[in-house]
């Protein structure tokens, strides 16, 4: 893995810390391991193992969320761990209770896990006070309580005083979060603790935050940000985001992204093209037009568009020059120079951040420019780091992590933290460090230098 090295042993638990090109100068200050002691003592631990699942068997399509909780339990090894964990929302298809992640999680870390069907009542109590150091107790779907999701879910500012933090703090020490993954929402489990116990970024979590932070405030420069994929709206905004603080020096636009920036730039991309992009992005459209535009005309210098692309006739792939539009057929690849020329552009970034794939690669014959990319960034010399969602599960499922400097956990949080959204969870954490930092000592939690 680049740039993240380092292991250092204390309190009996290893640590990795992130040195080198992935500390950004400015950087959120949290509490985070290295900081606490916590052998022997009950930690709440909030992770985000949110995963696909089969909706007819319950089985697991994607385990890596609970794969990058691995680090921090590790890490707890000698505390009482309490696991809580969100699966889906309240009447999806995948919306389970956690005993089949505790089993998963049982089996990846080689310890049973104990499962209970509550999360802040008697039983949960129960069990969480017959603990003994080494432990770990994986409460039931937070989303099953009514506080935590749903039309009556609390406010932010009654978050202290529900039952789930009144309970739950009554019996822990510390709250420990690898959440990132719902780091852009709020709610009891993710930011009630805030004020009631020392509140700790997990190993993920400070691997996430200096990451992102990274790429949006300091990253190394020559800085490219390659934005694809079908999420407009979004791409657009971190686009607009890295450019208006200034520390980006191009930006690559590909997938469907791409094509409505060439439109934008005055391509006719043919009325097929165009009704389905109108037809993704609904009510979106106007606005992310407008933001198009903008890019357009006030920042061509940092665009890289497409130079050519790849559309779909009779089921095959094509290769089209933008000389030859407008086209009837669907623009479904970036083309083979366009791919020549980011190859050299990506040759020479110190920093590549990668969020949305460059084609439908789902369809065998167009994954080759995403495919193409993939391999490109791993083989950059840089920081390279890849902005989550389907970007990031493509890495995964190609045994490519470890080829990035950092495959973000992130979905929607990652493009929040990129756009430049409040980010609640780092927030809670930020303002849990501000009040408890001082009073690690006094509470028998200070690490030992
Ligand atoms: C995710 O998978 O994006 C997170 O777990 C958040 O899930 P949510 O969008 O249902 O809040």
């Amino acid at each position: 893995m680049k740039g993240i090295v380092g292991t250092r042993r204390a309190c009996n638990v290893s640590t990795m810390a992130i040195e080198g090109p992935l500390v950004p100068r400015t950087v959120t200050t949290v509490l985070s391991l290295d900081d606490v002691c916590l052998a022997g003592r009950t930690v709440l631990y909030r992770a985000d193992v949110n995963s696909p699942l089969d909706p007819s068997t319950g089985a697991f399509l994607d385990d890596s969320r609970l794969r990058s909780t691995l680090d921090t339990l590790s890490n707890l090894s000698d505390s009482k761990v309490i696991i809580m964990g969100h699966q889906s929302r309240p009447g999806k298809d995948d919306f389970t209770d956690m005993s089949g992640h505790c089993d998963r999680l049982s089996r990846l870390i080689g310890q049973q896990i104990r499962f209970v069907e509550d999360i802040c009542g008697d039983a949960a109590i129960q069990a969480i006070e017959e603990m003994q150091p080494g432990d770990k107790v994986f409460i039931n779907n937070v989303r099953m309580h009514p506080e935590e999701y749903g039309e009556n879910k609390v406010k932010a500012e009654d978050e202290p005083t529900t039952e789930i933090v009144t309970r739950l703090s009554s019996v822990a020490d510390a709250y420990v979060t690898d959440a990132f993954g719902a780091a852009h929402r709020n709610s009891p489990t993710l930011t009630g603790f805030t004020e009631e116990m020392p509140c700790i970024a997990g190993r993920l979590m400070n691997r996430e935050i200096r990451s992102l932070e990274l790429a949006v405030n300091d990253p190394p420069r020559p800085y490219v940000a390659i934005l694809g994929g079908a999420k407009c709206d979004d791409s657009l905004r971190v686009a607009l985001n890295l450019i208006g603080r200034g520390v980006v020096d191009t930006i690559v636009m590909v997938g469907v992204v791409g094509n409505l920036m060439l439109w934008a730039n005055g391509h006719d991309i043919g009325s097929g093209n165009k009704k389905a992009i109108k037809g993704m992005m609904g009510d979106d459209f106007e606005p992310t037009w407008k933001m198009a535009e903008e890019l357009v005309k006030e920042h061509s210098e940092l665009l890289f568009l497409p130079r050519d692309v790849a559309v779909e006739i009779d089921q095959k792939r094509h290769q089209m020059e933008l000389e030859e539009l407008p086209t009837d057929y669907p623009m479904y690849d970036v083309g083979i120079e366009t791919l020549q020329d980011l190859r050299t552009l990506l040759n020479g970034a110190k920093c590549i951040l990668w969020n949305g794939p460059a084609s439908y690669f789902e369809k065998p014959e167009f994954a080759f420019g995403t495919i193409e990319i993939l391999n490109m960034c791993a083989e950059a010399t840089g920081v390279t780091i890849v902005g989550g969602g389907h970007t990031s599960a493509l890495v995964n499922q190609r045994g490519m992590a470890g080829e990035f400097s950092h495959n973000s956990t992130g979905g929607g949080s990652a493009l929040g933290m990129l756009s430049g959204d409040t980010m609640p969870v780092i927030d809670s954490l930020s303002k849990s460090n501000d009040k408890f930092r001082p009073l690690l000592g006094a509470l028998g939690l200070e690490e030992e230098e």
